[in-house]
């Protein structure tokens, strides 16, 4: 492989519940991490995983990956999800020029969904996104709970993760981005860089609030993921 996985670890998951952090809770056994990264390293694109890991826990968050077969760095993340991808991207070792961005909260993301994402980084894109169709009718609400517009949902995608970047594309947005952003391909938008899309996966749902576990396992069961 010749691109490395950036995974974020080190937020708290308050809207999940439950008193670990999110990327430790269990699904069927394993954390969330544990699936996201075995997932990431069964990707043949992949040369390298740095996980940013809650600072308090890098040691256990080692323990935890030592079954999985991949080059594996585990750095202690930051403050915010932004700060966290900043610590990892920094150990990065030169000569690796494709670095994806994933999220742990996306456990059952498939290693084809990470091939594709460096695949179009490989084709010549600096920044790459996995997007879906929005189902859902979406309208734009003002403060009083009224409706003020319907948005042309054909106009619309749902971002997932990995995002892929050429590696300077990155660097460039992480050290001139103003602010706290959500999202990595957004710091590139900002620097009026193009980002192109490729279609997403239903398994790369991110795994967020307590239904989402359950759709998960659901996944689990019925093996499709
Ligand atoms: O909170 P949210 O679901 O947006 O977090 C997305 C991802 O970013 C999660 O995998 C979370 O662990 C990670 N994160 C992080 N460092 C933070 C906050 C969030 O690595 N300080």
């Amino acid at each position: 492989g010749d691109a490395a996985v950036l995974v974020p670890a080190a937020g708290a998951g308050v809207r999940l519940g439950g008193d670990v952090p999110k990327a430790l809770r269990e699904l069927r056994g394993e954390s969330l991490l544990v699936h996201a990264v075995k997932r990431a390293a069964a990707a043949a694109s992949v040369r390298l995983i740095v996980v940013a890991a809650p600072p308090h826990l890098v040691s256990e968050v080692r323990e935890l990956l030592t079954g999985v077969d991949a080059d594996l760095v585990v750095v202690a993340g930051g403050a915010s999800r932004q700060d966290s991808v900043a610590r990892a991207l920094a150990v990065v070792p030169e000569g690796i020029d494709i670095v994806l961005v994933h999220d742990a909260a996306r456990a059952l993301t498939p290693p084809e969904l990470v091939d594709a994402v460096a695949s179009a980084v490989r084709a010549g894109h600096g920044a790459v996104i996995p997007v879906l169709p929005v189902v859902d009718t979406i309208k734009r609400v003002d403060s009083n709970g009224d409706v003020a517009a319907t948005v042309d949902r054909s106009e619309l995608r749902a971002v997932q993760t990995p995002q892929g970047f050429r590696r300077e594309v990155l660097v460039k947005a992480h050290a001139e981005a103003g602010g706290e952003h959500t999202d990595d391909a957004g710091m590139v938008e900002r620097l009026g860089l193009p980002v192109h899309c490729v279609p997403g996966s239903e398994l790369a749902l991110k795994i967020t609030r307590p239904v989402d576990l359950i759709i998960a396992e659901a996944l689990l069961t019925a093996e499709v993921a």
